[in-house]
């Protein structure tokens, strides 16, 4: 059977950025290391003035599709994933097709055009959505573009402030796909919760330990769930393991939860066992208090050892390379980790061919997805494809006094014009609204 998967990527920051140690901390009036090692961020990307959920998107599809050498007749379906949307009927595909509609030959009058919202899990369910089209054989020959794009940002004072983050990644699926192919199998955790929730308001109502912990939660049934279809998880099976990254911290405590999952019944558990014992089994104890205190206990010494940290190090670590440096992207924020990850393998000329990578979404509310990918022998070009290193490195660095007038800019309760800290060329910029409330776009060259 044809391989379908993701065939090219390209990611778009938010042009401006805010040093969480440096700026922000002081401020609020907190020890750096709050951010840089409990969070495990450095920074923040926030969208300019003229920057939002649209222009980042197509920005990011243009360079995907010239890179890729594709007109709009070669795409037959687009799905954005977003938990920003600031419409609730039309979605944001279609601005981005009428963006693209400006700078490229051609339309995508054919092509069926989406919305996902399941918070952070949605842009996986787009994945998922054009994955199905393709099997399923309606595809035509043609591609899908799915976008996750986003601007995570939190009321002023919410513990989520420290974690916002702004910026799109724009993925191609098709058939025998360049970068990864996708997997059968798929394990799901999913139930209703109210972790995080936006009821028609612009920034979330957030339960923030709440949804830590339901992340966990749903996680470790999705990972079940996933075994029971596809056989348990070894950790020599997988090259890297890309989370969702709302902060690097949250994928240090799933990582540490994850090993202790994945070790348990293997050699690598007897052999830690000569440092830490072996795993709790809860037939050995008589109530499930006692029970939870021990698997907490060896939880504990499992982190101190070298052997979880060497894992953690190699599988773990690489995929928060760039969300240390951009913050939350709610929906495209497992899309990043995946790309950080290969990227890393670049870097230090790992052979990735024909490797797996376990991935894992969540969306709060609450659901996480788990399943692999196969690394495909055209991933190094896809990769050295790749400018986010640039884009990272010239974002303009925001004053306190200037973040907070960034904040404003895009809080839509406040209605005022706010100068633009950097100049746009060659992208697509938000250029005021329309008669019928839309907003409109305009490309600058
Ligand atoms: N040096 C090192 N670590 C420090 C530190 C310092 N000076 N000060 C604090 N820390 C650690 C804390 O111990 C904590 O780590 P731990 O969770 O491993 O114990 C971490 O930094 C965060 O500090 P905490 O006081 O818990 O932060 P907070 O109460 O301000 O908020 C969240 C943390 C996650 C609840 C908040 O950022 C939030 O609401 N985020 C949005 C929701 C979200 O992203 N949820 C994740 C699931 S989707």
């Amino acid at each position: 059977m044809t391989e379908v998967g993701i065939d090219a990527v390209e990611i778009w920051t938010g042009k401006l950025k805010l040093d969480l140690a440096e700026t922000f901390a002081p401020e609020m009036g907190d020890d750096p290391g709050k951010y840089t090692k409990g969070l495990g961020l450095y920074e923040s990307s926030f969208p300019d003035t003229y920057e939002d959920i649209v222009t980042m998107g197509a920005n990011a599809c243009k360079r995907l599709m010239e890179r890729k050498g594709l007109s709009p007749e070669d795409v037959g379906r687009i799905d954005v994933a977003t938990e920003s949307s600031f419409d609730n009927s039309k979605p944001i595909s279609t601005y981005i097709a009428g963006c693209l509609e400006q700078t490229f030959d051609g339309d995508f009058h054919h092509a069926n055009k989406g919305e996902r919202k399941f918070a952070c899990v949605a842009g996986t369910q787009a994945i998922d959505d054009a994955y199905n089209w393709i099997r399923a054989g309606r595809n035509r020959g043609r591609a899908a573009i799915v976008v996750a794009t986003d601007t995570a940002l939190y009321a002023r004072g919410d513990p989520g402030e420290a974690t916002q983050g702004a910026g799109a990644v724009a993925m191609l699926v098709d058939e025998d796909p360049s970068l990864v192919s996708l997997s059968d199998a798929q394990g799901y955790g999913s139930a209703d919760e109210t972790d995080f929730l936006k009821p028609n308001q612009q920034f979330p109502s957030v339960d923030g330990k709440r949804s830590v912990q339901v992340y966990l939660a749903r996680m470790r049934e999705a990972v079940e769930d996933y075994e029971s279809v596809a056989g348990d998880i070894h950790p020599d099976e997988l090259v890297y393991a890309p989370f969702h990254t709302p902060f690097p911290g949250m994928v240090r405590k799933a990582g540490l939860l994850a090993y202790r999952h994945i070790t348990r019944d293997t050699d690598i558990e007897t052999q830690l066992a000569e440092e830490i014992g072996m795993q709790p089994r809860r037939d050995e104890f008589d109530d499930e208090e006692a029970f939870l205190e021990a698997v907490s206990d060896y939880t504990d010494a499992l982190k101190e050892t070298d052997r979880y940290a060497e894992w953690y190090d190699t599988t773990i670590d690489p995929t928060l390379d760039i969300a240390r440096h951009v913050g939350n992207w709610y929906t495209g924020s497992v899309h990043v980790a995946r790309i950080a990850a290969l990227k890393r393998a670049r870097d230090e000329g790992r052979e990735m061919t024909d490797r797996r990578l376990l991935v894992a979404s969540y969306g709060s509310g609450a659901q996480a997805e788990v399943h692999h990918e196969t690394v495909q022998p055209g991933w190094t070009d896809e990769i050295d494809g790749l400018n986010i290193d640039d884009q990272i490195a010239n974002r303009y660095d925001l004053t306190f006094e200037e973040y907070e007038e960034v904040h404003d800019a895009h809080d839509h309760s406040k209605d005022r014009d706010y100068e633009e800290f950097t100049a746009p060329s060659n992208e697509f910029v938000f250029d005021g609204w329309g008669r019928m409330g839309e907003r409109k776009y305009r490309y600058v060259a």
